[in-house]
């Protein structure tokens, strides 16, 4: 089992979606900028949604095509459905990130779709991708939690894992969405999926309402996952899912990691000094 945690920071594009302040387009991409050069080696750095629904990254293409990029490192960006991915792809996206749920309501909410049109939706998606060789990410909300139904059974995010799965190759990213995690749920969870997806494709996305998910990525790690996301400054939340306030933050994994030994890549201090940045631009002194 390797030693090294990938760590994707979604900070501007799951932080920046929930700030009420409008951020610079420039503050932005400095953002991404910075965390690049810190070495953080996957950046999810917006999304291709309908800016009426999520106006913070209406900007999405300006941002994507204003980036300096460091070679390397992977841009990824949201996309809900093919006029999404076709927005991205002329802005030059990485790597595609789709996402659905495991809870019909949260889905609606979300999306305006049932799981089965979320998923649907993303047939084109995955056949775009497929022929231009683009990576794809999956992510399955309210993979522990819904905060329309309550908890959800690890067999309900196993199914959606299976469906995404028979759509083509693409990483399962498992989304605690409102954050209220322990470690025994994601046990129950990886129990449930964790034979279905190669340790390699598997990310654990944590939001941290409650602070505990820092023990939940210490269970995850005991059970091999090596793949993480987290937000610097810990930003970040849903707007279409009350009570889900910040991820997991980027400079609390990276103190995990360097705890347990486990290299990142990434240098600790200039993820600390992008998140100082972002946060100035949040709450202007
Ligand atoms: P809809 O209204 O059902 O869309 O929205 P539609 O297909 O009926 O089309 C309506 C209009 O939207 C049309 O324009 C389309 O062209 C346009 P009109 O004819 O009215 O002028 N449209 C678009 N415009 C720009 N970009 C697009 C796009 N698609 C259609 N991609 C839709 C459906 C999915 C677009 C909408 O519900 C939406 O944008 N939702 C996004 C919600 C969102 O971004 N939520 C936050 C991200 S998810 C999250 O944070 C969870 C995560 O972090 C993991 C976790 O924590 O668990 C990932
Ligand atoms: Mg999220």
């Amino acid at each position: 089992m390797t030693d090294r945690i990938v760590v994707t920071d979604v900070g501007p594009r799951d932080g920046l979606q929930n700030e009420d302040v409008q951020v610079a387009t420039q503050a932005k991409i400095d953002l991404i900028q910075a965390l690049a050069a810190a070495g953080v080696p996957h950046i999810e750095a917006t999304a291709f949604v309908h800016p009426r629904w999520v106006p913070q990254l209406a900007d999405a293409t300006e941002v994507l095509q204003g980036i300096d990029r460091t070679p390397g490192t992977v841009y990824s960006a949201l996309v809900p459905n093919v006029e999404g991915l076709e927005r991205a792809l002329a802005a030059g996206v990485d790597k595609v990130s789709v996402f659905t749920a495991a809870s019909e309501t949260f889905s609606r909410t979300n999306t305006n779709a049932s799981i089965d049109q979320t998923l649907e939706r993303f047939a084109g998606v995955f056949e775009l991708c497929a022929a231009r060789a683009l990576p794809i990410r999956a992510y399955v909300s309210t993979a522990v939690r819904c905060p329309f139904e309550g908890d959800i059974s690890p067999s309900a995010v196993a199914g959606v894992v299976e469906r995404l799965l028979a759509m083509g190759p693409c990483e399962i990213d498992l989304g605690d969405t409102i954050g209220v995690a322990k470690p025994d749920d994601i046990d129950a969870l990886l129990d449930a999926v964790g034979s279905m997806v190669p340790v390699d494709a598997l990310v654990l996305h944590l939001h941290d309402t409650n602070g505990g998910a820092l023990h939940c990525v210490r269970r995850a790690i005991e059970r091999g996952v090596r793949r993480f996301d987290a937000a610097c400054a810990g930003l970040g939340g849903c707007p279409y899912a009350p009570g889900a306030p910040g991820n997991l933050a980027t400079e609390a994994l990276l103190g995990l990691c360097a705890e347990l030994g486990l290299q990142t890549g990434i240098d600790a201090q200039g993820v600390a000094a992008a998140g100082r940045a972002i946060r100035s631009q949040l709450n202007p002194v």
